[in-house]
């Protein structure tokens, strides 16, 4: 059976063989050091000459920085270090001998590493802010199913546009038609929740948004959420528990990585019901206050968001936003329908937006109009429409951007590092 580093502490004193990559290395006379990864965790290899062969020995020596390896030998107890355990090695395989690795222990720039990226995705750091964002992942689907949300695929070629025309990435179709790149998927579970009641979608979006700021990606992941006979009061329930039980599940799960990415883990323990509540117009009071001259019915800015999530030690929703600055499809707000019944999950920190949500116009009329004043192809949203005209019922959703959920648990300045490859205005490579 394949043997694991994350094994170890249950294979004490036994063989093992591990498959993997020396991210250090260091020898001496008659003895090597090899730092090993295998993707699982991190060990060292103490190869002895008079130990083992001398092809092992070969190899150790001749082992650079990130050649691929075998190394066999006995687990084995740190002898000072609780919790650390090394291989004894036995026997040494080099699997390839790597080339001078580019990136070095010394500080690089982030155009570096970013155009490096194929190869920095390996870095300690990077390992670990992608165990989290796959812990988050599963987290977030085991929250949904154990609270009856069914999994709806979402199209990615659209004909539409969900968040407003301005970023919209155009892909040529068939005979001169042309398809968008989903911006959201919260269109299609709007019709699927009249079939299956509660679902999600979660995959890729896009953006042609002409942003460089660190909240910013082109293409990102979104999980977007949809329930019927659920309003506004409850959508923001909905949201506070699922990010509450992400965050635990982080917590519980992956201290060594966070320890890695050196984060403060105590506001994250601070993270439960309720979450704090601001209505947009109190959210301006207070940035007034603070000397900022934001006016009565504008769109909070990523500065704002900084400024307000600084003043709090959990996650903040802003409630009912200015209908002129949100999307189409926002339900009014009854009591003042210059208004509408939304909130931006704000992450504490200085993090700002991570969800954006609503309770639906359900109103046909109400609707059609929404899509005439906002120039939309009313040809295009018929289908969007019908679902008005067939059973139309209360219903809310939200959206949660992975990326900028990733970086607030890890507490990375930046969304770059939270995806593998990542697509900004100015980068599509590697
Ligand atoms: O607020 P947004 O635009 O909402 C929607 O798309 C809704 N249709 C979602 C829904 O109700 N089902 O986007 C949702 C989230 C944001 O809160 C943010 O976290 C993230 O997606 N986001 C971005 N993340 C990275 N780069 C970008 N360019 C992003 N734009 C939005
Ligand atoms: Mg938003």
């Amino acid at each position: 059976m394949d043997t694991f580093i994350s094994h170890f502490p249950e294979l004490t004193g036994q063989t093992a063989t591990v498959k993997g990559w020396a991210y250090n290395v260091r020898s001496s006379g008659s003895i090597a050091f090899l730092q090993l990864r295998d993707g699982s965790g991190f060990t060292q290899a103490v190869v002895v000459k008079s130990n083992v062969d001398e092809a092992s020995w070969q190899a150790a020596t001749q082992t650079t920085l990130e050649s691929s390896v075998a190394v066999t030998g006995t687990v084995s107890k740190h002898p000072k270090q609780e919790g650390v355990y090394e291989l004894q090695a036995a026997a040494v395989q080099l699997i390839q001998k790597a080339e001078e690795y580019p990136i070095g222990k010394k500080e690089h720039g982030p155009d570096f590493l970013l155009d490096n990226r194929h190869l920095w995705l390996r870095a300690p750091s990077q390992w670990a802010v992608q165990r989290v964002r796959n812990r988050i992942i599963y987290a977030i689907y085991d929250w949904m199913r154990d609270n009856g949300f069914l999994k709806i695929d979402s199209p990615i070629f659209t004909p539409n546009a969900c968040e407003g025309t301005t970023d919209l990435f155009a892909v040529d179709y068939f005979e001169d038609r042309k398809a968008y790149l989903t911006q959201s998927g919260q269109l299609y579970l709007e019709a699927a929740i009249a079939s299956v009641g509660r679902c999600f979608d979660f995959g890729p979006v896009f953006r042609a948004e002409k942003s460089k700021t660190r909240r910013h990606l082109t293409e990102f992941w979104m999980m977007d959420a949809e329930a019927a006979f659920v309003e506004h009061e409850g959508n923001l329930k909905i949201q506070e528990e699922l990010i509450s039980y992400v965050v635990k599940s982080v917590l519980e799960d992956c201290a060594a990585e966070l320890r890695i990415l050196e984060r403060d883990v105590e506001p994250l323990k601070k993270v439960a019901p309720p979450f704090y509540r601001l209505t947009h117009t109190e959210a301006i009071k207070i940035l007034r206050d603070k000397g900022s001259d934001i006016g009565d019915m504008d769109d909070l800015g990523a500065d704002d968001e900084t400024v307000l999530t600084q003043l709090y030690d959990k996650p903040i929703f802003i409630e009912k936003y200015p209908a002129a600055v949100k999307a189409f499809y926002m339900k009014r707000d009854p009591a003042d329908p210059t208004r509408v019944l939304n909130a931006d999950l704000l992450a504490p920190e200085g993090y700002g937006e991570i969800i954006g949500g609503s309770q639906r116009e359900d109103d046909y009329d109400e609707l059609l109009k929404r899509v005439r004043e906002h120039n939309l192809p009313e040809k295009e949203f018929q289908w969007y429409l019908d679902l008005r005209r067939y059973g139309s019922v209360p219903h809310s959703g939200f959206g949660v951007g992975l990326e900028r959920l990733v970086a607030w648990i890890c507490g990375l300045h930046h969304v770059r590092e939270t995806i593998p490859f990542p697509r900004l205005m100015n980068r599509l490579e590697p």
